[in-house]
């Protein structure tokens, strides 16, 4: 390039390219309705994955009762866990009834009756049975079911600490015992 032709280009005026009106209305109005959205449905995308992302509690045994109280007549025992859904945390009262088998094996069942959710209780026909006051079922002592229920009632997971005499009871299961 000649040095004129370097002095006429360092001369020249910049030449911009011009945006549009409608390309500038385009963008602005494109970024704020981006940024609106996402303002409105990240928290509503978190709200419904956080619980997820949440960890599991470890603890998820409970101590309950005294290992020592625990005979072959079954135990009606009460505790409360702690319990977290999604966003909303409560301590619910649960039952078990708690007893002995000829073994000496502790085990606990669910105070749920499997007809229609009622509450059972143990023997209030002096039967040595486990009662349904709503349509009359009766269960076994290991909780088989005997009439109108047609499913055994559930089985808590037990674990017994020898260190301080306790057991802790953990989450339901079927019946494992009939
Ligand atoms: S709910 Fe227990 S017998 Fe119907």
């Amino acid at each position: 390039m000649s040095n004129q032709e370097q002095h006429d280009a360092a001369h020249r005026p910049v030449q911009r390219k011009e945006m549009s009106r409608r390309q500038f209305l385009s963008y602005t109005l494109g970024g704020t309705t981006a940024f609106m959205m996402g303002g409105a449905v990240l928290p509503m995308v978190r709200f419904a994955v956080d619980p997820l992302l949440v960890k599991k509690g470890e603890g998820t045994f409970v101590k309950v009762v005294e290992e020592s109280k625990i005979t072959t007549e079954p135990l009606e025992v009460k505790f409360k866990i702690h319990q977290i859904d999604g966003w909303y945390e409560s301590e619910p009262e649960l039952v078990a009834w708690i007893s002995k088998d000829a073994q000496g094996n502790i085990f606990a069942l669910s105070p749920v009756c499997k007809h229609l959710g009622c509450t059972i209780f143990w023997n209030t026909k002096g039967q040595n049975e486990y009662d349904c006051p709503c349509h009359d079922a009766r269960y076994s002592k290991d909780g088989k079911n005997i009439t109108v229920a047609n499913a055994p009632l559930d089985e808590y997971e037990v674990e017994v600490n020898k260190e301080n005499g306790f057991v802790y009871l953990g989450p339901l299961k079927p019946n494992t015992r009939v």
